[in-house]
């Protein structure tokens, strides 16, 4: 595990963004940054952390935690759906195939729970039993496992104020958002992606709570995009100690970004308006946290580098696209 010496002294130089103008216009998400060639796009993870859709402040490491933990799930599950990754030639980089992407986010729950307005526990506890178009038993309890994951799709980006939108299947298809043929190759991938990262987590110690996929189509065909299985995208519980806490109705241990989501909370910030500043021990276990989860499930040491790390950002990718000498 990193030092919280190391951490600490990381923060004044942390990754917020990097620019490389020989690569043309860059785009920004909340999370990465990207340059776009007609057939590449040149992802790069920074350190910034986003929850209630606002970027709160940076992370040491978690840009290079979440990179190599996607790169190491995209290369254990390229069998069960083609995926966009190319080369990872830093590791807050990845070079991907650039794809059209699908505007639905196909996010996969294998237990009732959430805080969040698009969860299905703020729903089933408000009396709602058909939640994105599915049935929902009566009795069931916050944080239980369902009889089976479900699928419950929201647009991407696309819902009123940038928010995500939930939908139905039934509704996409009828609006033609994705034909049923396509709409339902997704709902396949994304329910082998779930069920395999499910057991390997759990080989790890881990519960994958719920996640979402993102999908595009390069070359006509289905290739999931963006990140897979990362604290970003999933959250994650402590195997251990699930069951018996589940019994007396405390919450679980998770490894995830509920954590943050509840001190905000705490403080009355639920995302309108400028948020509260990080303080740097909040900074310091959120780092410990990413790294943690990145440990535990790719069983390997992380390795933290010295930060700034723009220049080998550039270098680095200076390597793999040959044509741009000027940076060498
Ligand atoms: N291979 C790919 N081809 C095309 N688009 C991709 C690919 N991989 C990722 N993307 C898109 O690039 C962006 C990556 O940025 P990031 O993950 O920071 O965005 P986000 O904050 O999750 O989403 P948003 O775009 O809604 O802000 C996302 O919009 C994602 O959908
Ligand atoms: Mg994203």
């Amino acid at each position: 595990m990193v030092q919280s010496n190391k951490i600490l002294k990381s923060i004044p130089q942390v990754l917020k963004t990097v620019d490389i103008p020989e690569l043309g216009k860059k785009y920004q998400g909340k999370v990465r940054d990207f340059y776009v060639t007609p057939d590449r796009r040149v992802l790069i993870t920074t350190d910034r952390q986003s929850a209630f859709d606002v970027i709160l402040g940076c992370i040491p490491f978690k840009g290079a935690v979440l990179n190599q933990l996607a790169a190491f799930w995209f290369s254990k599950t390229k069998k069960i759906v083609a995926n966009h990754m190319i080369s990872v030639p830093h590791p807050n980089v990845l070079i991907a195939k650039n794809c059209r992407p699908i505007p639905v986010e196909m996010v996969v729950r294998g237990y009732i729970s959430g805080v969040t307005k698009t969860s299905i526990w703020y729903s089933y506890e408000r009396g709602e039993r058909i939640i994105y178009g599915l049935k929902f038993p009566d009795g069931l309890r916050k944080n239980q496992q369902l009889p089976c994951p479900v699928i419950t799709p929201t647009t991407h980006g696309g819902g009123k104020d940038g928010h995500d939108e939930r939908l139905t299947k039934e509704e996409i298809i009828k609006r033609k958002i994705v034909s049923r043929k396509l709409y339902e190759q997704m709902e396949k991938a994304a329910l082998t992606l779930f069920d395999f990262g499910s057991k390997l987590c759990k080989r790890q110690g881990l519960i994958l709570v719920d996640t979402k996929y993102e999908f595009g189509l390069y070359k006509g065909k289905l290739t999931l995009i963006d990140e897979i299985h990362t604290p970003d995208s999933s959250r994650f519980w402590k195997a251990e100690t699930y069951e018996k806490r589940f019994k007396k109705e405390l919450e679980p241990e998770n490894f995830d970004k509920e954590f943050l989501r509840l001190w905000y909370a705490k403080k009355g910030y639920r995302g309108d308006g400028p948020p509260p500043p990080m303080p740097r021990q909040l900074i310091v276990d959120l780092a410990k946290r990413y790294i943690a989860v990145y440990e535990k499930i790719t069983g390997q040491k992380f390795n933290p580098y010295h930060y700034p790390i723009d220049d080998s950002i550039k270098k680095n990718i200076a390597i793999w696209n040959h044509p741009l000498p000027s940076l060498i």
